[in-house]
């Protein structure tokens, strides 16, 4: 485990404690890490990474687009409608981490010229097979990739646009935005939108709960050496250092409300919100139980179980 990494889990715990997150003992929380951690040093416990959230991703294809039913407003926010409208000759754009191709139909009702080229990447076959199977266009391309080796070998100065919804905090930061920079022509626009730091909170209290209860049970932690940002200012620093220009920015909140328990389980599942989480458990049977069992007792509120999906977008030009 890297050091960054250790230091964003031992904040993330302090965190927990003072702000009373999680209903367990300091002293179970604490017996819990310690064998966790002593676990992770005899390899019985894994980092869960890209081929994990793959697996997530994969199994999550055909449910995913209830993700946008509830989340597009803010993805639609990411596209400069006017200077997307602006190309007067061919442009060449991409979707990063595209899903069911929900900016890229976007982009493709939006662009302001007939010869274009849109080109969607994605980690998850299942994801890119929903859209090869629903976007039959010349001009559009998807690829089953990883969004990183893709980047890396892009040319220089091709793209337009590059556009990133919700993918950006399962990729390692500094690639990422060294070579979107370098493969985005000047002035050409970088539109991106990522869950904020403490997303779900509720619901991720519910999984830390069960791992401080079950240590026993747990078999991999999460990399969250990715990032997600605490705030806009954080994101709005770290993209600025990678040489572009804010040209517009927003944060808030989407309230998220389920009439039962197994509403909500199978939305998150079923939209990835919680992609590699049950890969952090032994049993997905013990996984999906007692996660019903806290949001039942924990998240129950006026007649509904709710949780809060935070978030940031941006639309940043490059400098
Ligand atoms: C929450 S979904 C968002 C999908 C789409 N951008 C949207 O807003 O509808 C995150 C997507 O990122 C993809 N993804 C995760 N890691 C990736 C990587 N390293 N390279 C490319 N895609 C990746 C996942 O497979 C998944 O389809």
């Amino acid at each position: 485990m890297e050091l960054a990494q250790i230091k964003v889990y031992s904040k993330m715990g302090w965190d927990y404690f003072i702000n009373k997150r999680v209903d367990v003992s300091l002293w179970r929380q604490f017996r819990s890490v310690s064998k966790i951690t002593y676990r992770y040093l005899t390899n019985k416990v894994n980092i869960i990474d890209t081929a994990d959230f793959k697996v997530s991703y994969d199994s999550a294809a055909q449910s995913f687009d209830q993700w946008n039913d509830k989340m597009g407003i803010v993805s639609d926010k990411i596209v400069d409608l006017e200077f997307i409208a602006s190309n007067t000759k061919p442009w060449h754009l991409l979707d990063f981490g595209c899903g069911t191709g929900y900016i890229t139909k976007k982009l493709m009702k939006s662009v302001g010229h007939d010869v274009y080229k849109i080109t969607g990447i994605d980690l998850s076959s299942n994801m890119i097979d929903i859209c090869k199977s629903r976007i039959n266009d010349e001009r559009v391309t998807f690829l089953n990739v990883d969004g990183i080796e893709y980047l890396k070998n892009a040319p220089d100065n091709e793209y337009d646009g590059i556009f990133c919804t919700w993918a950006l905090e399962y990729v390692p930061q500094d690639p990422f935005f060294t070579h979107i920079h370098r493969a985005l022509k000047d002035r050409g626009q970088l539109g991106l939108a990522v869950s904020k730091r403490g997303t779900i909170v509720e619901v991720e209290s519910c999984i830390m709960e069960i791992m401080a209860e079950y240590p026993d049970m747990v078999k991999g932690v999460l990399d969250i050496s990715c990032f997600l940002p605490e705030d806009m200012r954080e994101l709005k620093k770290k993209v600025v250092k990678y040489g572009f220009n804010p040209v517009k920015m927003e944060e808030g909140f989407v309230e998220l409300s389920f009439d039962s328990p197994e509403e909500m389980f199978d939305w998150l599942l079923g939209t990835g919100d919680i992609a590699g989480a049950m890969q952090m458990f032994k049993d997905a049977d013990f996984f999906k139980s007692h996660v019903l069992e806290k949001i039942r007792a924990k998240l129950y509120k006026d007649g509904k179980y709710t949780t809060y999906q935070t978030y940031v977008y941006g639309i940043f030009a490059k400098i």
